[in-house]
Parts: structure tokens; C-alpha cells; sequence
């Protein structure tokens, strides 16, 4: 059993809490909180836009992913979930490279709107319409954002060949996982620190719907929306109710964004079902 209480607290993610354990051994704390768009929409004081059962359901998810990848030959941070604690998982320290390793396999989100705007080419030969099909995998890094820091696209260079490397062999193994449950991989985050030995291994979380898009095949459609099972429910929710581009025109202006709205019950609840049915789907275990 571990008590976060007695640790000395490290760091507060938008969405893990961070606290050492020793010299060599961090414990990863997965919150019920949710943030889009670099913002944490939850209030823990209040409990306000709190996700009941999210934070285990990351963790177990992680753990699964992350024992899945070591099982595979990928090196990762994961060392232990302690038993009867399924928010927690223990890690080994690591120097973290700040980068954010995106992989595309559809046009979608951050790179539909680049493309849009002219910003981004995509490979010959993709579909140029909304969740269209890139006729290869797409590597997008961004920088990593501090809480409340826009993420900005990176040019890409040579010094970052060893992590597109894993993240395509990440890509391979989260795609056989989608491919049982039903589902399609449209894109997907990893993130990645220096080991002791100075080789880059997966860190923070993998393969959860927080970090990835999973649509259900039988409702993919191109040139529309896909109603995707991860956080996109609640990030299409706020831009439909323009909470987005008043944070968009906030930060233009070099403002503090508004605050965030409350989301609906119906919302939260859809949420916590959406990532407990993600879980069960993709690991084959019950909740
Ligand atoms: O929003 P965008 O299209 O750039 O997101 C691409 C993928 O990276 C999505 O699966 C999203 O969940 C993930 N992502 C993330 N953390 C971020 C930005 C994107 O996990 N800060």
C-alpha cells in the first residue's frame, strides 16, 4: 500500500499528481480530472467536472499498454500498479525529452485544421476531406505544454529518428489492439524520457482515450464528424458551445481564457461510460 500522503509531491499534471518515491522511483497519481485544450475543465475543491472512475481507468489501461509494449521488446517507465490501488502506478525516473510524439492515420483534429488553414501538406495520395484516410502514418511532434501553454508544432529533425521509431512501433501494436476490439486508431500521442543508459523508453500514459482517438468502425464516415469513444466527446461538446473559440480569442488577445463552463451530468456520465467501455473493449478485462 502507498500512501501519497507521506511522499513528497513532485509535480501536478493537468490530469496525474507526481510524487517521489526515491531516488530512482516516481508514483504516477491518476486523477479524475479532464482537461481539452490544454485547460483542466475539473475543480477539485468542488469537485466540479470531475469524471468519476477516469483515473483508473487510465492507470489500468496504462499498465495494460505499457506491460503489453515490454512484452513486445518496447522499453517503458512501468514498473509496478500496487495491489488494491488502481489509480497509482509506480515508475522509474527519467529525464523527460519534451516532446510530444503524435502519429496520424486519418485527417483529423489539430492536423484537419493545419490543413485547412494551409498550413500542413498531407501525402500524396490521402483523402483531403475530414477523418479522410493519409495514404501513410504522419508524424507530428509538438513541443510538450507547461499547464496553460499552447502546443506548438515542431519542425521536424534528424535527433528525434530513435523516438519516431518507437512511436511507429507503438503505432503497430495499439493498431492490433483496435483491430480485435472493432475499433480504428485515427491518431494517438506518446511521450518519451532518457533511461539511465541514455536510450529513450515510452513515460507518462499509452493507449488511453485521453491520448488517442478510437472510432468504432461501423460508424467511420469520411467528410463528417466520427462520434470518436474518448476525450474528442468532450472537446466537440466545447466547441459546439463556443467555449473554444472564446478561448481561442482570449489567448489571441494574450488574455487569460474564461473560465470553464460546468458540463451537463449527461455529458460526465457519457464520458465515464464511453472510457469504462474503451477499457473493457481493448483489454478484454471487466472494469
Ligand atoms: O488535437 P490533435 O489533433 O493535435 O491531437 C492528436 C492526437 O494527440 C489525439 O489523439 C490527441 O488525443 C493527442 N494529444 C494528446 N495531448 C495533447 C495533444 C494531443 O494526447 N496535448
Amino acid at each position: 500500500m502507498i500512501d501519497v500522503q507521506q511522499l513528497r509531491l513532485y509535480k501536478t499534471g493537468k490530469v496525474r499528481d507526481i510524487y517521489e518515491m526515491d531516488n530512482d522511483k516516481l508514483v504516477l497519481s491518476h486523477s479524475d480530472r479532464i482537461s481539452a485544450f490544454d485547460i483542466v475543465l475539473t475543480d477539485e475543491k468542488t469537485g466540479k467536472n470531475a469524471i468519476p472512475d477516469k483515473g483508473s481507468v487510465l492507470a489500468r489501461l496504462s499498465r495494460y499498454f505499457f506491460e503489453k509494449a515490454e512484452n513486445a521488446g518496447i522499453k517503458t517507465h512501468f514498473l509496478e500498479m500496487p495491489k488494491g490501488q488502481e489509480n497509482i502506478i509506480v515508475v522509474k525516473t527519467t529525464d523527460v525529452f519534451p516532446v510530444e510524439f503524435i502519429m496520424r492515420h486519418y485527417l483529423y483534429g489539430s492536423y484537419y485544421n493545419a490543413f485547412r488553414n494551409g498550413q500542413m501538406e498531407l501525402p500524396p495520395g490521402s483523402e483531403r476531406v475530414l477523418a479522410g484516410k493519409l495514404s501513410e502514418p504522419v508524424f507530428t511532434p509538438t513541443t510538450k505544454a507547461e499547464k496553460g501553454e499552447h502546443d506548438v508544432l515542431l519542425p521536424y529533425f534528424r535527433s528525434m529518428e530513435e523516438g519516431k521509431e518507437i512511436l511507429y512501433r507503438i503505432g503497430d501494436m495499439l493498431t492490433e489492439s483496435c483491430d480485435k476490439a472493432g475499433m480504428i486508431l485515427c491518431d494517438f500521442k506518446i511521450e518519451l524520457g532518457y533511461d539511465k543508459d541514455g536510450s529513450l523508453i515510452v513515460i507518462d500514459e499509452l493507449g488511453t482515450p485521453d491520448a488517442c482517438r478510437f472510432w468504432p468502425r461501423e460508424s467511420y464516415r469520411t467528410g463528417q464528424r466520427v462520434p470518436s469513444k474518448d476525450k474528442q466527446i468532450v472537446r466537440d461538446y466545447l466547441v459546439d458551445i463556443g467555449y473554444k473559440k472564446a478561448v481561442d480569442d482570449a489567448k489571441s488577445k494574450g488574455l487569460q481564457p474564461p473560465s470553464p463552463p460546468e458540463l451537463p451530468s449527461w455529458l460526465v456520465e457519457k464520458v465515464r461510460e464511453t472510457y469504462i467501455e474503451i477499457f473493457e473493449s481493448l483489454t478484454g478485462e471487466r472494469f
